[in-house]
């Protein structure tokens, strides 16, 4: 059995990071779990109730992670750090994204920076990243070698940290190594991302909102299925991995309609029950990620197949309206044209 690490996960108390929490926590008994996070209006600290049930092995630090005191303490005691915290819904961006360079941007350089001061301790350094760096497949799959060219003000302030981060491994040999993940979706996503939007308007009975045609395509890969690449990224041997990018994808792509007409045939809802809607400002059309690299270098795959993992989203959803319901008000956001007409993305 591996020795006991300490763990500092930034953005735990947010979708993916929370996931990752009880994930990790469930098959390391030994290792212990710090969040932080700034607890903005994303995060749900009920996502992390059975872990902060368990103070021996779990701790939650209300922080920014931009700040330099509260970043250096934390990582001054981690073995590893995995970084999830950022600004992170597209539309947002659109609306107004200095906060995506303030947090996106300067706090993964903060904490970068202190990975660095305590090299001494820190093993290694996860920075989740995300396929959006990578803008519209140039081909028919993206490997981790495809240009980047980000489209949103989020993916590029995405990009900004994702280099940033690469940029500490060959500059300082930080312990760092990036995943891009494709898009996740899972139980207790904020209301504002597109499969529990879609869900919960089906099955709230209204009709479901889709951008443009639907035709823009991506690869879904379930959470639980990206936390497993997690954690083979933390067990890989460091020099196999050091200054490396890993997607973490499903290799598979599906129409936004398609996820659409899917969820509406789960809800027992008509296959025409969707509205469309002009398309969003610097929609990526196709994202399908090559799988090559992390099966070969991480024997990582994706298990769980969309529909299945869909089937589970939207019975989770159904059942958990408690934790769902004081978000319906969030599922669009409004964003202001340069004309100053106000449309909701
Ligand atoms: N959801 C996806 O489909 C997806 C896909 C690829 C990559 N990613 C990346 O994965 C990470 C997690 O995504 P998510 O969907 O779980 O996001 P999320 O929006 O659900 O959670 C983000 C968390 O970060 C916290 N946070 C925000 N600003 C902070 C700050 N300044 N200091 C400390 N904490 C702060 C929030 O409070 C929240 O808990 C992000 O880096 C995102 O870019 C997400």
């Amino acid at each position: 059995m591996s020795a006991a690490r300490t763990l500092l996960v930034t953005g735990g108390a947010g979708f993916m990071g929370s996931h990752f929490v009880r994930h990790h926590l469930a098959r390391h008994p030994r290792d212990r779990v710090v969040v932080l996070d700034a607890l903005t209006y994303a995060a749900t600290l009920e996502s992390l109730r059975e872990p902060l049930s368990d103070p021996a092995r779990f701790e939650f630090v209300h922080g920014n992670v931009r700040s330099p005191q509260v970043v250096d303490s934390l990582v001054a005691r981690a073995d590893v750090v995995v970084h999830f915290a950022a600004e992170t819904h597209v539309p947002r961006s659109i609306s107004d994204s200095l906060m995506f360079v303030e947090t996106d941007v300067l706090g993964t350089q903060n904490l970068a920076s202190a990975v660095v001061r305590h090299r001494d301790r820190v093993e290694r350094f996860v920075h989740v990243s995300t396929s959006e760096v990578y803008g519209s497949a140039e081909g028919d799959v993206m490997d981790e070698e495809h240009p980047l060219r980000p489209m949103t003000p989020y993916a590029a302030a995405k990009c900004g940290a994702d280099r940033l981060v690469y940029s500490f491994a060959r500059t300082y040999d930080a312990p760092a190594v990036i995943l891009r993940p494709f898009n996740n979706y899972g139980p207790r996503q904020h209301l504002e991302k597109l499969v529990p939007r879609l869900a919960t308007s089906a099955l709230l009975g209204e009709p479901l909102t889709v951008h443009g045609e639907g035709t823009a395509t991506r690869d879904w890969i379930h959470v639980e299925d990206t936390c497993r690449a997690l954690g083979a990224l933390l067990e890989a041997p460091l020099a196999r991995v050091r200054g490396e990018v890993f997607n973490a994808g499903t290799g598979v792509a599906t129409s936004v309609r398609d996820v659409a007409r899917r969820i509406l045939a789960l809800t027992g809802r008509g296959e025409h029950d969707v509205r469309h809607t002009p398309e969003r400002p610097g929609q990526v059309s196709e994202q399908r990620a090559s799988v090559k690299k992390s099966v070969q270098q991480l024997g990582f795959e994706a298990r769980r197949s969309l529909d299945e993992g869909l089937a589970e989203t939207v019975a989770w959803y159904r059942a958990n309206r408690d934790w769902w319901e004081r978000l319906r008000w969030m599922r669009a956001v409004p964003v202001t044209g340069s004309d100053g007409e106000v449309t909701y993305w």
